[in-house]
């Protein structure tokens, strides 16, 4: 079954003091990548829920909230609430993986689960029916602007033999020049921090990226 292709940039690499710009300055995008970080799960702290719940307020574009918080289920009913369409938690920071999809799906909100650039496929093992998407990491989380790790390819295509119909993301150190060979790998959600937001035409870049989506979908 042919996927549709998707792009997701990450406001991560936006300039919060005027963000409602920077993120109408990306609604040509298909969503909108949204990391929750918790000085825990990774080192780093980013935003959390009030910024979702404002931001909610300035554009349609779908929320694609990625959570690097330990025990994600202490917080999915408020991010549901805050506006979240897509809810995605990491198989590493919860002790009831199944449990916390179910919740987020029982929100109806489509249900993520992301691995880390080290984590195996056996991690999500128990939930490839239940998941509506999988976000494979290609950088370790917590920081954009980061190299894309090569062999993370090979996880997400072989992940993607398995789950021929889900949705399966990749985030990190996407760009311009390596996104073919992601694509080429059975990613469908392409989500791009700094390549998109280090760049002053934003309308301009992600139309670039569209150029890529087309050229592959003409050579497969
Ligand atoms: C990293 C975040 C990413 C990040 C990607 O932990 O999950 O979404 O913003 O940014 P780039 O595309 O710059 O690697
Ligand atoms: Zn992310």
């Amino acid at each position: 079954m042919k996927k549709i292709l998707k792009l997701a940039p990450s406001i991560l690499s936006a300039d919060f003091s005027v963000l409602k710009n920077e993120i109408n300055s990306v609604a040509n995008a298909d969503y909108l990548h949204i990391d929750v970080m918790d000085g825990m799960f990774v080192e780093n702290i980013s935003l959390g829920i009030p910024v979702i719940k404002s931001i909610r307020k300035v554009t349609d574009l779908i929320f694609d909230v990625h959570l690097m918080i330990d025990e994600p289920r202490r917080y999915i009913k408020q991010f549901a609430n805050a506006g979240a369409d897509i809810i995605t938690i990491h198989a590493e920071a919860s002790d009831d993986l199944k449990g916390d999809l179910k919740m987020i799906k029982s929100f109806n909100k489509k249900a993520g689960v992301a691995i880390k650039p080290n984590t195996s496929l056996d991690a999500i093992n128990d939930v490839l029916d239940l998941a509506d998407m999988f976000l494979i990491m290609s950088v370790e989380p917590g920081f954009g602007g980061q190299k894309l790790i090569d062999f993370t390819l090979q996880k997400a295509l072989s992940l993607s033999k398995i789950v021929c119909d889900k949705d399966i993301e990749m985030d990190g150190g996407i760009n311009l020049e390596n996104v073919e060979s992601v694509l080429k790998s059975g990613v469908n959600v392409i989500v791009v921090g700094s390549a998109i937001f280090n760049c002053d035409d934003r309308n301009k870049k992600i139309n670039r990226f569209r150029e890529k989506f087309m050229e592959y979908e003409n050579q497969a």
